[in-house]
């Protein structure tokens, strides 16, 4: 029996239309779920099957056209777009394939960012983010820029720029989808560790069975649907990496 205080992503019925002009696409189609504290799961399904529209409705990115959307106990599917920001930048780290860090800008001022926004004093913005770089495995690369930092490393900069707010909650949409295999593995390690060790959900969307594989629970979407749900027993763990070689407690 799971406890309601257990879930943290609840949503029924959730139907989402997107209006263009005459034209009407009827991207979700009535998705129901249930998302524990402390889970992995993975979203797989077609191109245009609705991954990215139900994404971006988790993520507090967008509203659905019908349903109910609770997050973390917070009825969220009738707010004011102001409300909803406010629930988004609190409880919500975003990771995207494509990155999408600052150029010319460093590791360590991307990673800095969010805590500026959040009005947190210099001394302790600086310390969050080099803390949170070291957890990514990035101690040594803090004053590169993107362009000096491999894909995989990129990402890492983007996770630790996720999670230096300590949302509840991570929403990737193809977070190795521009990655080589190797990297995208150390990826999926760096979340897993940030899973095991700070209970933090992640969500995340996959074209790649492998790296869905490394959930604890996969979605299989279709024409907006959820057609079957997958239960991993034993996700993959990417213990050959690096990264485990210099596994250091989290700050
Ligand atoms: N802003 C939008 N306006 C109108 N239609 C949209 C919009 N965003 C998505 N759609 C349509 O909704 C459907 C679902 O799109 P979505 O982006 O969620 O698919 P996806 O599963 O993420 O696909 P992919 O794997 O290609 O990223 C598609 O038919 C798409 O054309
Ligand atoms: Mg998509």
């Amino acid at each position: 029996m799971v406890h309601p205080s257990d879930i943290v992503i609840w949503i029924e019925q959730l139907h989402k239309i997107y209006k263009m002009g005459e034209t009407e696409v009827h991207a979700l189609r009535g998705v129901s779920l249930a998302v524990k504290h402390g889970e992995i799961v993975a979203i797989m399904g077609p191109s245009g099957s609705g991954k990215s529209t139900l994404m971006n409705i988790l993520g507090c990115l967008d509203q659905p056209t019908w349903g109910q959307y609770t997050l973390d106990g917070e009825d969220v599917s009738q707010m004011s777009e102001d409300a909803l920001a406010a629930v988004r930048n609190r409880r919500v780290g975003f990771v995207f394939q494509s990155f999408n860090l600052l150029p010319r800008t460093t590791a360590l001022d991307n990673v800095l960012l969010p805590l500026v926004y959040a009005g947190v004093a210099p001394r302790e913005r600086r310390r969050r983010a080099v803390a949170m770089l070291e957890a990514v495995g990035l101690g040594d690369r803090i004053h590169h820029m993107p362009n000096e930092l491999s894909g995989g490393q990129q990402q890492r900069v983007a996770i630790a720029r996720a999670l230096v707010n300590e949302p509840a909650i991570i929403m990737a949409d193809e977070p190795t989808g521009n990655l080589d295999s190797q990297s995208g593995k150390e990826v999926m390690e760096i979340l897993q560790r940030l899973n095991r060790e700070r209970g933090i959900t992640v969500v995340l969307v996959t074209h790649d069975l492998r790296i869905g594989h490394h959930a604890q629970r996969v979605l299989h979407l279709f024409d907006g649907k959820l057609r079957r749900e997958e239960m991993v027993e034993a996700p993959i763990q990417a213990v050959d990496t690096v990264l485990e070689a210099e596994e250091e407690p989290l700050p």
